[in-house]
Formats: structure tokens, C-alpha cells, sequence
């Protein structure tokens, strides 16, 4: 009986491993990159936000949108932490149309991030969760806990992921890229190094601001990580002080009957 269930709970398994490998067809090359919030203690890296932040503006919000992100979320703790003098000021390099005065307004922090302005260049909000590019063997999501979930790693991978090659399809030029399905993208390359000039004195290198966009990419999908962690982790120590005053409980109720050589149950 339990062969039968074992072996069936083994051919459902070997289903879902083949659906998982299927569903992942067609999907190019993405690198294994650390990030700092990878892990069960990870966290964002405040400075590594704020370079990525510094990449989006004056890099990929040419076409890219940030639609779901309100300005004032740059002032997060666990965030970029920007202090809010700079969040206010960063809010009015941009302009909003406002209904209410039927015309457009420099924005303030309460509003969002702009749509895409590039009409099939897609909004940049939630794409490392959309593309999240590790799911554990059989799809089962295991190696998240350790990895993440491969969006900040697929990003990254996509914006070196270059091949120099080119061709032209109805018209729109194709790029060569390992990390987009199908080996071809119509974004062509954003980055060649020193696009930004970092305060912070980090090497503008190709990969170093893809990592750092990817990472605040990932900081846009996921903005709650660092609290959703710790709370977590205060959870799994309150269950671990749960268990042993369970446990000491256990024993002091019985402890008597032992002692009589009575066990539970006669
Ligand atoms: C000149 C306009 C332009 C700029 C600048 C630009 N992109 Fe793009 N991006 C596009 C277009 C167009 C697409 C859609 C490509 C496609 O589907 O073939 C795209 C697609 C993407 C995708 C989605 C890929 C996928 O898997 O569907 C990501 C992620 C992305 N861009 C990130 C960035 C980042 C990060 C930057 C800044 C470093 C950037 N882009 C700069 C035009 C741009």
C-alpha cells in the first residue's frame, strides 16, 4: 500500500517536473549573481539602491515607467532612505497631469513615477517578479529561500547579456541577447560602462550598474522584503521558545507518573 502511494506521489512529481521544464522552455541564459538580499537574512543594500536609483533616472526612465512606485517610498527605511528634503526634490525634476487644475504640476511625493513613455517598452514596476528567473528543481519554489527568486539575476544577465549581433524583422532592428527568450530583444544595449557618474566613488562598469538597477528593480517589486523577513525570523524564534516551554511542560506534567514507573497509556 504505502509502495503504491510512494510510487504514485513519484509519478505525480515527475509530471510536474516535466510541466516545470517545459514552462521554462525558450528562456535564455540567466547568471547566478549575489545580491545582498539574497538568503533568510538578507537584506537591501541602501547605497546599492540609491546607485540603482541614480541608473533608472538618467538611463532606462528615457522609455521605462515606473507606474506602481509612489516618490515617497524612496524615503523607506529598508529602502533607498532617502532623506525627505531629497525625496520632495527628486518628485519635482518630474510632471504630472492634475485633474484638478486641468493642467500639469511638477510632482509632489504622494504621486507615482510616471508611465513608460516608450509605448512597447514595458513598465519596470513589478518586472523582477514577473521574471523570476529561479524556481527550484520541479518548479517547487526550494531554491528561492536561498537564491531568491532570480528576478534581480535576470535582469542583471539581460542588460550584459549583449551579443553584439543585430538583424532587422519587419523593419525594427533586433538585438542579440543570451538572456531573452528567443536570443533576440528590440531594446538595444542601455548600458556601455560609465553611463553614471556614482557619488560614491563605485566603478560605473557595465555589470556593476546592471546589478545595481536589477537590485533596485527588485527593491520596486518587493519593497516590504526587509520587514517581511525579520518578521519571520522573530516568528520562527518565538515557535523555537514555544517548543522547548511546550516540551519542559510536557515532562513536568508526567513526571510524576514516571516516577511510579506508570507509563501513558497503561
Ligand atoms: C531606448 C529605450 C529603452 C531604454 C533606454 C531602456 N529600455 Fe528596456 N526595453 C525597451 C524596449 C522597447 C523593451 C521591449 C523589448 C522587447 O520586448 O523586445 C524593453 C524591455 C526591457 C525589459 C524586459 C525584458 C523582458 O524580459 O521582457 C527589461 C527588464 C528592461 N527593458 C530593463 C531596462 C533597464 C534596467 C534599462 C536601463 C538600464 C532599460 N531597460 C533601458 C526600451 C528601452
Amino acid at each position: 500500500m504505502i509502495r503504491k502511494i510512494t510510487l504514485s506521489a513519484l509519478a505525480a512529481l515527475g509530471i510536474a517536473a516535466g510541466g516545470g521544464a517545459f514552462a521554462a522552455g525558450g528562456a535564455g541564459h540567466v547568471e547566478d549573481y549575489d545580491f545582498s538580499f539574497e538568503g533568510p537574512f538578507g537584506t537591501y543594500d541602501q547605497m546599492q539602491l540609491q546607485r540603482g536609483l541614480q541608473v533608472y533616472t538618467e538611463i532606462c526612465s528615457a522609455c521605462h515607467g515606473l507606474q506602481y512606485v509612489p516618490f515617497r517610498t524612496l524615503g523607506d527605511s529598508g529602502g533607498p532612505d532617502l532623506p525627505d528634503d531629497q525625496v520632495r526634490a527628486y518628485a519635482e525634476f518630474y510632471e504630472v497631469f492634475d485633474p484638478e487644475i486641468d493642467d500639469f504640476r511638477a510632482a509632489r511625493p504622494t504621486d507615482h513615477f510616471p508611465q513608460s513613455g516608450l509605448e512597447n517598452a514595458p513598465d519596470l514596476s513589478l518586472m523582477a517578479k514577473k521574471r523570476a528567473g529561479f524556481h527550484g528543481p520541479y518548479g517547487l519554489g526550494i531554491n528561492q529561500l536561498f537564491r531568491g527568486m532570480g528576478g534581480a539575476e535576470y535582469i542583471t544577465s539581460l542588460l550584459v547579456g549583449y551579443t553584439g549581433s543585430e538583424k532587422e524583422e519587419a523593419g525594427t532592428v533586433l538585438y542579440g541577447n543570451e538572456t531573452f527568450a528567443g536570443g533576440y530583444i528590440s531594446m538595444g544595449p542601455p548600458l556601455w560602462g560609465d553611463d553614471v557618474e556614482y557619488e560614491d566613488g563605485t566603478e560605473a562598469t557595465i555589470e556593476q550598474q546592471s546589478k545595481d538597477v536589477a537590485a533596485f528593480l527588485m527593491w520596486t517589486a518587493e519593497p516590504k522584503q526587509n520587514a517581511r523577513k525579520e518578521a519571520g525570523f522573530i516568528a520562527v524564534l518565538f515557535l523555537t521558545l514555544l517548543s522547548v516551554l511546550l516540551y519542559l511542560t510536557n515532562k513536568r506534567i508526567w513526571a510524576p507518573l514516571k516516577k511510579k514507573g506508570i507509563t501513558p497509556g497503561e
